[in-house]
């Protein structure tokens, strides 16, 4: 009888920030086989037009086909919230995307205030509206447009005194208004809560969609019958970096990482 292989799951975003949701797949899904794509050449993505992106994902989502993957994470809230729609009518495979975490933000807010930090492309997208207004209607939302934040971040340095600033002044904002939850609405600045948790002095609960992409991905994924467990990574921008985000995030079974322009 053949044997079938453990779950092949392509994971991609605009650079270094889907590493964190490919390490809470791996948390659940220790038994897949992942190959991960970063575009980190051509981020941001979060200021780009929508044919842009669309155009940046379809590149990247054929490479993975061609790799033969089940399933296609898109550990990119710009990506899920603006393209998705057009990837999934595009190509035949299950797609599970990343959006800013409005619905569990509207269960842990106490004086219905919600702060969400989000590419500017994420906020004006329709999917995130869709989302805001189905869940957080009757909540305080403060939508925030984390300009320069993926720049910095996709350096690799998560605590120079840019950065510092620059967190700072988002959180001088949400702290001025206030608020009591805050959304991480972009993976790159996942990379970077334990700076907000260091700058905010106000308790603020930081939240990010993580978690709930793993789950749907281990809902979704073939069962493993075989135990393959392994990570390669691609990118179209500096490997240093991400051998550093992937040391730095104790990513596991990482057999190779390359770099690969598409
Ligand atoms: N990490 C991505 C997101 O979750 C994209 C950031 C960007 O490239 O602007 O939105």
């Amino acid at each position: 009888m053949q044997k079938s292989l453990s779950p092949r799951i392509g994971v991609f975003d605009s650079g270094i920030g889907g590493l964190t949701v490919l390490k809470s797949l791996q948390q659940r899904l220790p038994e897949a086989h992942f190959v991960y794509y970063a575009d980190s050449q051509n981020a941001p993505y979060g200021a780009l037009d929508g044919g842009t992106l669309l155009a940046y994902s379809e590149r990247i989502v054929q490479y993975l086909i061609r790799r033969e993957v089940d399933l296609i994470v898109v550990a990119c809230n710009t990506v899920t919230t603006e393209v998705i729609d057009q990837l999934r009518a595009l190509y035949p495979l299950p797609f599970v995307g990343i959006e800013p975490a409005i619905k569990p933000a509207t269960r842990g807010a106490q004086n219905k205030s919600i702060g969400v930090l989000a590419t500017a492309r994420t906020l004006q997208s329709k999917g995130y509206q869709r989302t805001r207004d189905e869940y957080a209607k009757s909540f305080k939302v403060i939508e925030r447009p984390g300009i320069g934040l993926v720049e910095e971040i996709e350096k690799g340095v998560f605590d120079s005194p840019e950065l510092i600033r620059l967190v700072q002044s988002f959180v001088d904002d949400f702290e001025r208004q206030p608020i009591d939850t805050l959304v991480l609405g972009c993976t790159h600045y996942i990379l970077i809560k334990p700076l907000f948790e260091r700058l905010f002095a106000t308790p603020v609960t930081l939240l990010d969609a993580n978690e709930a992409v793993a789950r749907r991905t281990q809902e979704i994924a073939k069962p493993a019958e075989e135990v393959f467990q392994m990570v390669e990574c691609y990118t179209s921008g500096s490997t240093e970096l991400l051998e550093a985000v992937v040391k730095y995030l104790d990513i596991a079974f990482v057999r190779s990482i390359e770099a690969l322009t598409l």
